[in-house]
């Protein structure tokens, strides 16, 4: 038996441990009186209070800076509360039948019926009854949970069985509940959703984010809507602020999204990814993927001062990145490849960049286009200093994205 001197501020106290929370104050007056001849108290490896609540206040009231302690190797979070709790009911009175309950209830996440049972010597069958509620919250919180892990579609259902302790039989039987649930119809919709009926995408109003170009929400809504499945996986490689996510989410979408720079906050949403190392090893097969990449100058250091930044680099080096990427889906053999570009005027809006024909000359000979959408912008983005200037020298200035689907054939 290890007994050590332990110091009195060391001493963890965990208020959840123990099966009884009232405390006896004539025990720690008495104890108080002669805590040198009071027994040791019990803690674990790491401190952690596991019986002697009252011998510990009692050398506290004492004004003692150390106490004798035993100290007991506790192998997991379910032996240290079967300890503390066999510990507490060996001295003082029984506890009540609500003391137990509360017992059972409090710790059924962490300890089988069985294990219950046995140390607050129950039958099964009431531990069972007394904790039916709190295990169906517990089972719909889990369900829940494993079906947020199957979205990232980096997850395949055999890590998530191994996660959670269940048979794979199960996570695919939650999946399949789960993915016609809630606020969608059974396409995957959302039910207070209108598509856009023709191929020009306008916004009542912009969902701006204060994301430099971010991808606006009913956009997406649209394009999953069109040209996706519920459960369909979407790949998302520029995933900036996180639209992807979101809408994947609320319309059972699988989702690999991923970036460069990971914006604080969606760390379990998007992997770090930078494109020029072509595809990830864990990317399953995309149904449909979605490449809202910077819009060449027009973005220059908007998302960061590097040069890997496709924002940052010269036309050249734009293309051979991007295009290199692009031929590496279609080996792939994505399903659906959709881009969403803005031609580039620059050079005082002398020169003209359809970035959207380039990429279509990469994709023709596997690929067939699907369908082409026109994402206007408001003309507010051009003030009237610009405007004038345009006329004077009769150019007519770009007010739309492209936004290009095509199919594998
Ligand atoms: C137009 S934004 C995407 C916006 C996103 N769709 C949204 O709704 O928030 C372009 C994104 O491409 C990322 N990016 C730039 N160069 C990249 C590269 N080489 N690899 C991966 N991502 C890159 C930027 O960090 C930026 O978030």
């Amino acid at each position: 038996m290890a007994i050590q001197e332990i110091a009195i501020k060391d001493i963890v106290y965990r208020e959840d441990l123990y099966p009884r929370q009232e405390v006896d104050n004539n025990l720690i007056e008495k104890y108080q009186q002669s805590v040198e001849l009071l027994p040791p108290i019990k803690i674990n490896q790491v401190n952690i209070l596991i019986d002697g609540r009252h011998r510990w206040n009692a050398h506290q009231r004492a004004g003692a800076t150390s106490i004798k302690a035993e100290i007991i190797q506790t192998e997991s979070e379910a032996h240290l509360e079967i300890l503390a709790y066999e510990l507490n009911s060996l001295h003082g009175k029984q506890l009540t039948n609500a003391e137990k309950k509360k017992f059972a209830v409090k710790k059924c996440e962490l300890l089988t019926i069985k294990e219950i049972s046995r140390i607050i010597l129950v039958q099964e069958r009431t531990v069972r009854d007394w904790t039916h509620t709190k295990r169906k919250e517990l089972e719909e919180y889990r369900n829940e949970r494993i079906f947020a892990d199957n979205l990232r579609a980096w997850n395949t259902q055999a890590d998530i069985a191994e996660k959670y302790g269940v048979s794979r039989q199960t996570v695919s039987d939650i999946i399949k509940k789960y993915a016609e649930n809630g606020k969608i119809a059974k396409s995957g919709e959302i039910l207070d959703f209108k598509p856009f009926p023709y191929s020009i995408w306008n916004l009542a109003k912009s969902d701006e984010t204060s994301y430099f170009g971010a991808f606006p929400k009913v956009y997406m809504e649209n394009l999953l809507y069109y040209f996706t499945e519920l459960m369909s996986t979407v790949y998302d490689p520029f995933s900036g602020n996180g639209t992807s996510v979101d809408v994947c989410k609320a319309m059972r979408r699988r989702y690999y999204c991923s970036d460069r720079i990971v914006i604080p906050g969606r760390e379990d949403d998007i992997k770090q990814w930078d494109i020029a190392d072509g595809l990830p090893e864990d990317l399953p097969l995309p149904d449909l993927a979605f490449l809202d990449p910077p819009y060449w100058v027009q973005a220059e250091n908007k998302y960061s001062k590097d040069s890997q930044d496709l924002a940052n680099m010269s036309l050249d080096n734009f293309y051979a990145t991007f295009e290199g990427f692009l031929k590496e889906l279609i080996g792939r053999k994505a399903k659906k490849i959709a881009i969403v570009i803005q031609p580039t005027q620059y050079k005082n809006y002398l020169t003209y960049e359809d970035h959207i024909f380039h990429f279509a000359k990469v994709l023709e000979a596997k690929y067939k286009i699907e369908m082409r959408c026109i994402l206007p912008y408001s003309s507010q983005q051009y003030n009237a200093q610009m405007v004038e200037k345009a006329k004077e020298k009769k150019i007519c200035l770009g007010l739309h994205r492209d936004l290009v689907i095509w199919r594998l054939v």
